[in-house]
C-alpha cells in the first residue's frame, strides 16, 4: 500500500497552499472535518490535516472538472480524497465507499457539514463486491483513489464501476509509474494511462474499452492472483 501518511508525501502540500484559496469558502469546514478525523484516529498523528486536503485539492486542480458527472471514491476512510474533490467540483455527484462502519459514520457527518447531502451518499461494503453490484456497475464517469490498495487491485475494482469513456484518478507516492501501471495488463481491464501529474503526483487512466468479462473478480481471487 502506498505510504501516503508519511511526512515526505504530504510535505508537498506546503507548496500548494494557493489551492486552498480556490476553496476559501469551504476551507474552514475542511479544516474542521480533517482536524476531527485526526482526533478520532482516522488520520495519522504525524499528518497535518490542512496539508492533506490542500494536496487533494491540488490534484483536483490538475484534472478536468467532470461537470455533473457521477463520481466514486474507493476506500474513502476519513474522506480524503473524494470529499475534497467533491468540494472542488460543486456540480459533481458522489458515492463514497468503505467497508468500515467508522468511515461511514464519519463521512456521513462530513457530508452534512459540507451541505452535500443532495449530491453525495455513502455505500458501505467490500469494494470488489460493490463493483459487481448491478446498481453500481458501469455507472460512473470518474473513480478516484488514494492509499486504497495496490495499483492492480485499484484498477480492477475501478473498472467495474466505470462506464466506457470514464476516468480513474489515483494519487501517487514514490515509484515508477511505468512499473505501477503497465499497459498490457491494464488493456485487459479496458484501461490506458491518459495523463500523469508531477506536482503533486497522480496518474489518470481512461476507460477506452469494456473490460474482459471475468473482471472485476471477487476480492479473494483478486488478492490471491493479482492481475500483475
Ligand atoms: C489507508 S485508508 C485511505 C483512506 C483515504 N482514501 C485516504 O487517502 O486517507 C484505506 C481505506 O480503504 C478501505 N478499504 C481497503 N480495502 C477495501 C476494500 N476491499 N473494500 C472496502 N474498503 C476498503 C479501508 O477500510 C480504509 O478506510
Amino acid at each position: 500500500m502506498p505510504s501516503h501518511g508519511d511526512a515526505s508525501w504530504c510535505a508537498r502540500g506546503a507548496e500548494l497552499l494557493a489551492e486552498a484559496d480556490a476553496l476559501a469558502h469551504l476551507g474552514p469546514r475542511l479544516d474542521q472535518i480533517f482536524e476531527r478525523a485526526q482526533e478520532k484516529g482516522l488520520l495519522g498523528r504525524a499528518t497535518v490535516p490542512r496539508r492533506e486536503w490542500v494536496h487533494a485539492a491540488a490534484i483536483a486542480g490538475g484534472v478536468a472538472d467532470p461537470g455533473e458527472g457521477r463520481c466514486l471514491d474507493l476506500g474513502t476512510g476519513s474522506g480524503l480524497f473524494g470529499l475534497v474533490m467533491a468540494a472542488c467540483w460543486p456540480a459533481t455527484r458522489w458515492v463514497f465507499t468503505d467497508r468500515r462502519l467508522r468511515s461511514e459514520t464519519f463521512v456521513s457527518w462530513a457530508i452534512g457539514v459540507l451541505e452535500m447531502s443532495a449530491r453525495a451518499a455513502f455505500v458501505r461494503g467490500e469494494v470488489a463486491a460493490l463493483a459487481r453490484a448491478e446498481a453500481l456497475t458501469g455507472r460512473f464517469d470518474l473513480v478516484v483513489a488514494r492509499a486504497f490498495a495496490s495499483p492492480a487491485v485499484t484498477a480492477e475494482c475501478a473498472t467495474g464501476f466505470l462506464a466506457v469513456g470514464g476516468r480513474l484518478v489515483v494519487s501517487e507516492g514514490e515509484g515508477s509509474l511505468a512499473d505501477r501501471w503497465p499497459a498490457a495488463p491494464l488493456r485487459r481491464l479496458g484501461l490506458a494511462v491518459a495523463a500523469t501529474g508531477a506536482g503533486p503526483r497522480f496518474v489518470e487512466l481512461a476507460k477506452v474499452a469494456p473490460q474482459e468479462s471475468r473482471f472485476p473478480r471477487r476480492l479473494a481471487a483478486l488478492q490471491r492472483v493479482p492481475l500483475y
